[in-house]
């Protein structure tokens, strides 16, 4: 099949290398004219486990080329699928602004039938005013144009493997040749067993919210039972297992801490929240699973705080600012959400990352940041595990206590043992966990 794939962030490079892997003729479009040089030069803009070797492959085979010319990308292909960023406005409502430049943009070159894509999370209804924006912009051949949705569920850090052998496809259309072209499309995954799930467009766009909402509560409820557990002297990680054996709940994102972070959780959560407005429903539980999602930074500070006294004249180094370990993405990291409370406070916050300083330095330049994990904590009065980098798990914990001015450490991610911490000589806070013998330097 033909594919334009149009926006090359994260989801649309991952769709472009991905489609012309699994032997589709792809072309990933993008306003952006140094981001398709850097493309064309066969350079990833972004680190992705797999990413680079799939697009040395693409442009090898030639199965895969660039462009930032609709007139260019878009004639002749099959589907066009919109990746293109939905950011959060001030209200949290998805600013929908880019998908309608593509739609006009992509509207403006179909010279036959094709399928409209929505792959980016859009509120539910994005699909009516794609498809009222077509027949605006192209009467004449608006009836050969359709649309569906396709949404993405990939990780960051695992995004080639989960685009590659996905739990399920989910597809939203109204129209068989719709269907039938997103089935050829994907062939080469659901020949291998792959479900995919095909749905009216409008229960696509909400499953999609609903999914990224729903994790996000998993996350929020374990947190706000970690406060209950600091409070009574239980164990949230015994209480996550006892809670994960029930095949109901399942383990996963039961992972309590600092809470989540990156560019879909907590602007999902907003924007579902915002579609539920929009919709006359009243959904308080989202806006309450971002504001246990705040809490659980402020505990984290508040457990430093309380271990130092004053925060003036303190030096606090935060190990980890990507949002999650193996990305350089720090959109929302909950690392940098303390950092500034911390600086706020007047402290002053040193910070290591395996891949992500040269994101945070742009977020955050008064962080002092440095190049391994002993010259971060070095003269500091606190260390804070931010994120479960594997390598983090590896540091030579004598040698890290021997640097610090205090030796209090506050683990964000529950990724130390605590009493083995304690018999190191470490005052050791964690996220909702026992700690023998705990108490302020
Ligand atoms: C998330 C979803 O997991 C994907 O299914 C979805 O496709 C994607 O958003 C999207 O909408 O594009 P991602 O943002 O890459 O993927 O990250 P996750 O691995 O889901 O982690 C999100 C955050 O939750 C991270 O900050 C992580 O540290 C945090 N988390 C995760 C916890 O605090 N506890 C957990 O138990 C699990």
């Amino acid at each position: 099949m033909r594919i334009a794939v149009v926006g090359t962030g994260h989801v649309g490079l991952i769709s472009c290398v991905t489609f012309a892997h699994i032997g589709h003729e792809v072309v990933g479009i993008d306003a952006n004219g140094a981001k398709i040089e850097t493309l064309r030069a066969g350079r990833s803009p972004f680190f992705e486990p797999g990413v680079q070797e799939l697009l040395d492959e693409g442009i090898a085979n030639g199965r895969l080329r660039f462009t930032s010319d609709y007139s260019e990308g878009i004639p002749g292909v099959d589907a066009a699928f919109i990746c293109v960023g939905t950011p959060p406005r001030a209200s949290g409502e998805a600013s929908l602004v880019a998908v309608e430049r593509a739609t006009r943009e992509m509207a403006a070159c179909v010279n036959g039938p094709i399928v409209l894509v929505e792959k980016s999370t859009v509120p539910a209804g994005t699909h009516d005013r794609v498809t009222r924006t077509v027949a605006h912009e192209r009467p004449e051949i608006a009836d050969q144009i359709r649309v569906a949705s396709n949404p993405e569920f990939l990780r960051e850090g695992r995004a080639v493997q989960d685009t590659l052998t996905p739990e399920r496809i989910l597809v939203g259309a109204d129209d068989p040749s719709a269907f039938e072209t997103l089935r050829r499309i994907y062939e080469p995954l659901t020949s291998k067993g792959i479900p995919l799930i095909e749905t009216d467009i409008a229960t696509a766009e909400i499953s999609k919210h609903a999914c990224n909402a729903f994790l996000s509560m998993k996350i929020s409820f374990i947190n706000a039972v970690a406060r209950m557990c600091e409070r009574s002297g239980a164990d949230i990680g015994s209480v996550a297992e006892v809670m994960g054996t029930d095949s109901r709940i399942g383990s996963s994102f039961l992972g309590a801490g600092i809470g989540y972070g990156g560019f879909c959780f907590p602007k999902d959560v907003d924007a579902f929240e915002r579609v539920a407005h929009s919709l006359s429903y009243s959904f308080p539980l989202l806006r309450e699973i971002a504001r246990i999602n705040d809490e659980a930074i402020e505990a984290a500070f508040l457990k430093i705080r309380d271990a130092l006294w004053n925060l003036d004249d303190k030096r606090v180094c935060l190990l980890g600012l990507a949002f999650k370990p193996n990305t350089d993405d720090v959109r929302f990291a909950p690392a940098l959400a303390l950092a500034d409370r911390l600086l706020g406070e007047g402290a002053t916050v040193s910070a290591f990352d395996p891949a992500a300083v040269e994101e945070a330095r742009r977020e955050q330049p008064r962080i002092e940041y440095a190049d391994d994990p002993y010259a971060a904590a070095t003269d500091a009065h606190v260390v804070v595990l931010c994120t479960e980098w594997a390598e983090f798990k590896e540091l030579d914990l004598d040698k890290l206590k021997s640097v610090m001015r205090y030796p209090v450490f506050v683990d964000g991610r529950n990724v130390f043992d605590p009493g083995d911490m304690t018999r190191r000589g470490f005052t050791y806070l964690s996220m909702g966990r026992p700690t023998p013998g705990a108490r302020g330097a």
